[in-house]
């Protein structure tokens, strides 16, 4: 078992993720929904991971926890790397997931006290039926879900209440650390903020640690200690999410930003909105070099030629870009 001496608890080194697809007939060609990816996460942080719809969030997350295997590239876990039987078995106890669709997540025909019981039966961690039952009744209360509804199925739940028991679910192995996938974007806009402040308050009572996927910056913008910019596979940028949203310094990021509203009408109003001409190549096509060169203002020669590796343009700011 391999073992380094950072103090993250979570280190991602140049992972990729390659689909094999079929493109026409018995035509295969790799799909790079993640290329080259590498990041930290620190104990008890909430590290963002935004980007447009097809970008590769989803995909870092699963492979990240390993519900895919990765092409390539490592994941570090408390200072271990994530490779073996026992170390990724370890881990998968130590590291869980929320589900963007608390609809198709959770099986219909499982009563609540199933679903939440199934990480605790995978890594048998009650050992008699009573401490089992005493657990999933403090799993549901720990999510604000009523005890006496454990024999229910989750047919019978709302979406807020089913991303409940997804969350009741994810913590049942007491995990460490949780990938939540935009956890609450199925879910009514009156109900979001209301699942986001628990999982937060979760948090603070567990010591958790979050890696939160959006698809828009203002989700994760309050509740992420620092910021992830995802296209096309690709990490562009990457800071606190107060230097990210304030001095956004990638061309992308500038332009996700601008279509942030700002809370003061007035500032609103003078707001520039830059509009990214075109669509997101298919990632199938990748551009040459930078994947963003295509939709860019500031695309030179260079820009196609080679892809920007992520440099630190001001402490802990890091960016892809060729002209900052
Ligand atoms: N199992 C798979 N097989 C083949 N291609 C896949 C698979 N999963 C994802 N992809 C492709 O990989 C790319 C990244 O997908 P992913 O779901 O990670 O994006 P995302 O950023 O999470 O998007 P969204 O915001 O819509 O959830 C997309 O082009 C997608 O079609
Ligand atoms: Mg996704």
């Amino acid at each position: 078992m391999s073992e380094n001496r950072s103090t993250a608890l979570v280190q991602v080194r140049h992972l990729k993720q390659y689909f094999p697809v079929t493109t026409g007939f018995l035509r295969k060609t790799m799909l790079k929904a993640v290329d080259d990816v590498s990041f930290d996460i620190e104990k008890g942080e909430t590290l963002g991971l935004v980007g447009e719809s097809g970008c590769g969030k989803t995909t870092v997350g699963r492979t990240m926890l390993h519900l895919y295997k990765p092409t390539s590239g490592e994941i570090w876990f408390d200072g271990t790397k994530i490779e073996g039987k026992e170390a990724l078995h370890n881990f998968r106890r130590r590291a869980q997931m929320v589900f963007q669709d608390p609809y198709s997540s959770l099986n219909p025909r499982m009563t609540v006290a199933d679903i939440v019981a199934e990480p605790i039966d995978v890594h048998k961690l009650c050992p008699s039926k009573k401490d089992r039952e005493d657990r999933i009744r403090e799993l549901m209360s720990l999510v604000g879900l009523n005890t006496e509804h454990a024999t229910r199925y989750a047919h019978e739940f709302s979406g807020g209440q089913r991303q409940r028991i997804g969350i009741a679910r994810a913590l049942a192995s007491e995990p460490e650390f949780i990938v939540c996938d935009e956890p609450v974007s199925a879910l009514d806009v009156s109900i979001q903020a209301q699942v986001i402040n628990m999982l937060e308050d979760l948090q603070h009572r567990l010591g958790l640690t979050y890696l939160f996927i959006a698809h828009d910056i203002s989700v994760v913008k309050h509740i992420s200690n620092r910021i992830a910019v995802m296209y096309l596979g690709h990490m562009m940028e990457l800071a606190s999410a107060n230097e990210l949203t304030r001095h956004p310094l990638h061309p992308y990021t500038i332009s996700l930003m601008s279509a942030v509203p700002l809370p003061d009408p007035k500032a609103s109003r003078s707001q520039k909105r830059i509009v990214l001409q075109g669509d997101v190549p298919s990632p199938l096509k990748m551009p040459s070099g930078c994947p963003f060169r295509t939709r860019c203002s500031r695309a030179t020669a260079e820009c196609a030629a080679q892809c920007p590796a992520m440099k630190e343009a001001a402490p802990g700011h890091f960016v892809a870009c060729h002209h900052l």
